[in-house]
């Protein structure tokens, strides 16, 4: 059953994308780190975006299950009426989609991008028809998204989404929202300033008026790009996703620790983990207020209040 109050992006979007300004969605990684985000987010008065993807349930050893019960205690904890989606990152497995829709996600990412167009089309769709049949919403993936280590400035464009294709695949799927490849990639750039393809995206918004875009990889992009990015006339980019800037926060301010399974946080010394925990939640307030501007939106969320 779906957690209760939670958001579909199809609710959560489109309101961001009129109001000019985008949800941010926290791959947080561990179990802990869902608490110091929600607090961020109710000091902020913002919605929110909590996501953790197929990989990263096998990095940190954590279930969806018990990913959706952490949620659910940390907003019980903030006894905070937050416009919220619990949102499924990168996955291309569909036991996983169904393990997470199960246990109350509310939305749930295909990420079928390294498959043929056809077979992309295909295998959304399914995805697409599974999940609406729960009230889940289905964000998909065209064009390739990259890791910064991997970056090859000559050959990126290549994977770089086509905006015709774009609104083939989104009439053909029917996904909620798309995850476009557009300059930006997973992790922390080695440039600071990662060149994104603006009028790629201004095209896939004029082809696709209605349907919201996702941008991926957050971390280290200067907040005027993401201003950019999200104020596009229609509308920009409205979720953001932001990884590897919290883990670093998190990382770092236990004085450079490794990365770790969640379990193994848990286990560390209390005041250590506060540290950590706490730069997590400086971080996450830091992209709302910042970088994705949605800090006093929550009430646009909010029956008969204008946001
Ligand atoms: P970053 O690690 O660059 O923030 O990317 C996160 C992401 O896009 C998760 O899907």
């Amino acid at each position: 059953m779906k957690l209760p109050g939670a958001l579909t992006l199809s609710e959560l979007l489109p309101v961001a994308q009129a109001g000019g300004f985008a949800v941010a969605a926290f791959s947080v990684r561990y179990l802990a780190c869902i608490r110091p985000v929600v607090e961020a987010a109710v000091e902020a008065d913002s919605p929110l975006i909590v996501e953790i993807s197929q990989r990263e349930l096998g990095w940190f050893a954590v279930t969806p299950r018990a990913f959706r019960d952490a949620l659910e205690r940390a907003l019980q904890g903030a006894g905070a009426d937050l416009p919220f989606a619990l949102h499924l990152d990168h996955t291309w497995e569909l036991p996983v989609i169904e393990a997470a829709v199960e246990a109350g996600f509310s939305s749930v990412m295909i990420d079928a991008s390294a498959l043929p167009f056809e077979e992309n089309v295909a295998l959304t769709r399914r995805v697409v028809e599974y999940a609406h049949r729960h009230g889940v919403s289905v964000e998909a993936e065209l064009g390739r998204l990259t890791t910064t280590d991997k970056l090859e400035p000559e050959g990126d464009e290549a994977m770089y989404t086509v905006p015709e294709e774009a609104r083939e695949f989104v009439r053909r799927t029917g996904c909620d929202a798309l995850a476009v490849s557009v300059g930006t990639a997973h992790g922390v750039y080695p440039v600071k300033n990662p060149r994104i393809d603006f009028e790629r995206l201004a095209a896939i918004r004029a082809l696709l008026p209605g349907t919201p875009i996702v941008l991926h990889g957050g971390s280290g992009l200067p907040e005027e790009t993401v201003h950019r990015a999200i104020r596009l006339p229609g509308g920009g980019i409205s979720k953001m996703n932001v990884a590897t800037d919290l883990e670093n926060a998190l990382l770092g301010a236990m004085g450079g620790l490794k990365r770790m399974t969640s379990a193994e946080l848990d286990a560390l010394p209390g005041e250590l983990r506060a540290l950590g925990l706490e730069a997590v939640r400086r971080e996450a307030r830091d992209k709302i207020e910042r970088f994705v501007l949605s800090a006093g939106r929550a009430s646009a969320y909010r029956p008969g209040v204008e946001g």
